[in-house]
């Protein structure tokens, strides 16, 4: 096995970065790759690009089932910036790579840079059923994190994950594919260096950690491995990552207020009731949500004319008080004759087609459904200004909800892998659903979040969505799904909430309280607590579920809420300045406590502390004791701890670096 870069070999003179971007494949509808034979051969190569000169290398990797070791075509290069390598199985598979997605700019995964900087770790690459299959090789005492949205323990060795967007209503501690894809591993070495691995397909990717120090990727033929550093720290790595696939849209001061949903308000009497209350009670909130039952009938871009029959003059209202109101867009849109949003788009031609070549229907809310093919730029357009005339009515914010996209009735709970995609060029061209399935609701929140810039370019956007993709915090922040009201849950939470952040994603939160389940005022108390203190704040329960509000739970319950987002608010500045400097250098807001000190090992394994900056939040997870009685491991160095002079058991305990 070929693991490290001793094994390089030097000759050749083969254009691994040729400016040739044609992609074989894309053309009829993602063929599967016949596999060039693999050749012995021991080349590096000394390539022009632009006229700068750059080291591309060939080298042996190992072939099968892993036993046999054969010498191949492995070619690699640095890209973006110095530490930075793409890996290609061959020239062969580089030619047929589909162009990226999760870049900003794609052309940069493309483009060499003149460097002389080796890599450190380099994969071997096997072929095992028509799947690529990469794998990587690290010391004992290496620790994994990252691969996105993912439940159950923060350090993943001993885990595997599927990429695939999922609807995963009262997911566990054990699913293997939630709603969002990051075929991304933060490798942090016994030394505290760390590396960022990135395999960088839409398609379906098992990401392996089963086995200590070993990262095995695989999926279907062919794409790039990024690597990113050893760089000194976690964070060096996260904003190298940046600087290919974006940094958190700025996020506007408000939206780190707290926000309060549920499913659903059902009248725009009841919103303002809930506004009220929160005032009356003297609870700090910035904005209200309206789950999907304040539409027609659940057609998007509708209102019930008995039940929310003014929302400009809600609207109003509701910023008259002091807060922002953020409204649900589906993407399943009813298939209706005579309702203008389907009317028009199917005049426009931007459905989503199956593999008859005639738009697909899927039930969904509504009823039978047609899908706007997000990946197709007419369509996002189409959508785009469909959002940006729904802005008009005073709407500050959308929620981007069931778009993996969620399909009811069906096993898979999505829409056929054959469906057909009218993709743009840059995206990878007319594909299957198989191709474009984990990138569906990151286009669909670019397209939401481009009509919110059409209809105000002074005002910045704010998007949720449900579904993502490594990049999607380019344009929307994204919540923890369908999560239970449950202690289990309260703890995953903070890992979920961490785990986003070390994958490109800072702003995101779970339903605080739990979506699905009635909480206990402890639990909820609790939530709330350490909800207070996650980038993205919001409480939020299913429909049929008891009242969910700080007020619900009694008084007690209602002391420590206003307090934990009193905290909130008190901090905010130190949120704000904490998102800036996310948006500006890639850079993450919550991080684990081990970033404090990468190379202590005891931190790396701590699931109920999380630092903002040199604040150290501590909790509690435990229903029968409070924060203030764990002790808590803390980095080396000063750690004072201090309150607001509010100190609960419920509350967690914070501590400020010296
Ligand atoms: C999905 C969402 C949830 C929402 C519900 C109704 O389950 O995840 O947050 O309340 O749909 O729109």
């Amino acid at each position: 096995m070929v693991s490290s870069s001793s094994s390089l070999t030097i000759a050749s003179s083969h254009s691994f970065f040729s400016n040739d971007r044609s992609l074989p494949s894309l053309n009829p509808i993602a063929p599967s790759l016949a596999l060039p034979a693999i050749r012995s051969s021991a080349l590096a190569v000394t390539s022009r690009s632009k006229g700068r000169r750059c080291l591309i290398r060939r080298m042996s990797v190992s072939k099968g089932d892993g036993s046999e070791t054969a010498p191949s075509d492995m070619i690699f290069g640095p890209i973006l910036e110095d530490g930075v390598f793409r890996f290609d199985c061959s020239v062969e598979h580089r030619k047929a790579a589909f162009p990226s997605v999760s870049f900003k700019n794609s052309k940069d995964r493309e483009v060499p840079i003149p460097s002389h900087i080796v890599p450190a770790f380099t994969p071997t690459y096997s072929l095992l059923e028509e799947q690529q299959v990469v794998t990587f090789q690290f010391s004992p005492g290496t620790s994994f994190y990252g691969t996105g949205e993912v439940g159950g323990q923060l350090e993943r060795t001993g885990k595997r994950v599927f990429t695939w967007n999922t609807d995963a209503w009262g997911y566990g501690p054990g699913t293997t594919s939630l709603y969002q894809s990051h075929p991304w591993v933060l490798v942090v070495l016994p030394t505290g260096e760390t590396l960022g691995v990135l395999a960088d397909t839409t398609r379906k990717c098992e990401i392996d950690l089963r086995k200590e120090g070993v990262i095995r990727i695989i999926s279907p033929p062919s794409y790039p491995i990024i690597t990113f550093g050893p760089f000194s720290t976690p964070t060096a790595v996260l904003q190298s990552l940046s600087h290919a696939v974006g940094t958190v849209f700025m996020p506007p001061k408000w939206a780190l207020g707290y926000h309060q949903c549920r499913w659903s308000y059902m009248s725009g009497k009841r919103v303002a009731e809930i506004a009220q209350t929160f005032r009356d009670k003297k609870i700090p909130s910035d904005v209200i949500w309206m789950d999907i039952d304040y539409m027609d009938g659940f057609r998007c871009f509708t209102f019930d004319k008995e039940r929310f029959p003014d929302p400009s003059a809600l609207a109003k209202h509701l910023h008259n008080n002091g807060f922002k109101a953020i409204w649900m867009l589906d993407p399943g849109i009813k298939q209706e004759e005579g309702f203008d949003v389907y009317d028009s788009g199917s005049k426009n031609n931007v459905w989503v087609k199956g593999a008859d070549g005639e738009p697909f229907i899927g039930e969904v809310w509504p009823g039978p459904c047609v899908f706007p093919d997000y990946t197709n730029s007419k369509a996002r357009s189409w959508w785009a200004n469909l959002v940006k005339d729904f802005i008009s009515n005073g709407v500050d914010g959308i929620w981007n909800d069931m778009n993996e996209p969620a399909v009811f009735k069906v096993v898979t709970k999505t829409m056929p892998e054959n469906n057909i995609h009218r993709g743009d060029d840059e995206l990878g061209g007319v594909q299957y659903h198989s191709h474009y399935h984990n990138v569906y609701g990151m286009l669909m929140a670019r397209s939401t979040y481009e009509g919110m810039e059409l209809a105000d370019k002074n005002k910045r956007p704010f998007v949720l969505t449900r579904a993502g993709f490594i990049g999607s915090q380019r344009y929307a922040a994204t919540w923890t799904g369908d999560n239970l009201s449950t202690w289990e849950h309260l703890h995953m939470s903070i890992s979920m909430v961490l785990q986003l952040g070390l994958s490109g994603q800072p702003l995101s939160g779970p339903d605080i309280g739990g979506f699905a389940g009635n909480a206990t005022p402890r639990l909820f108390g609790r939530w709330m607590g350490v909800g207070a203190m996650f980038p993205f704040c919001r409480g939020h329960s299913e429909a049929g579920t008891d009242d969910h509000e700080p007020w619900s739970f009694g008084e007690e319950c209602e002391e420590v809420c206003r307090a934990a987002l009193k905290r909130r608010y008190q901090l905010l500045p130190h949120f704000y300045t904490l998102f800036y400097i996310a948006h500006t250098t890639g850079a993450p807001v919550a991080t684990p406590i081990f970033f404090a000190d990468p190379k202590d090992s005891r931190l790396r394994t701590i699931e109920n502390a999380f630092l903002l900056g040199s604040l150290l939040i501590h909790a509690s997870t435990l229903s029968n004791q409070g924060s203030h009685e764990l002790q808590p491991i803390l980095p080396r160095g000063t750690w004072l701890r201090f309150d607001f002079e509010d100190s609960h058991p419920d509350l967690p305990t914070l501590y400020l670096q010296g």
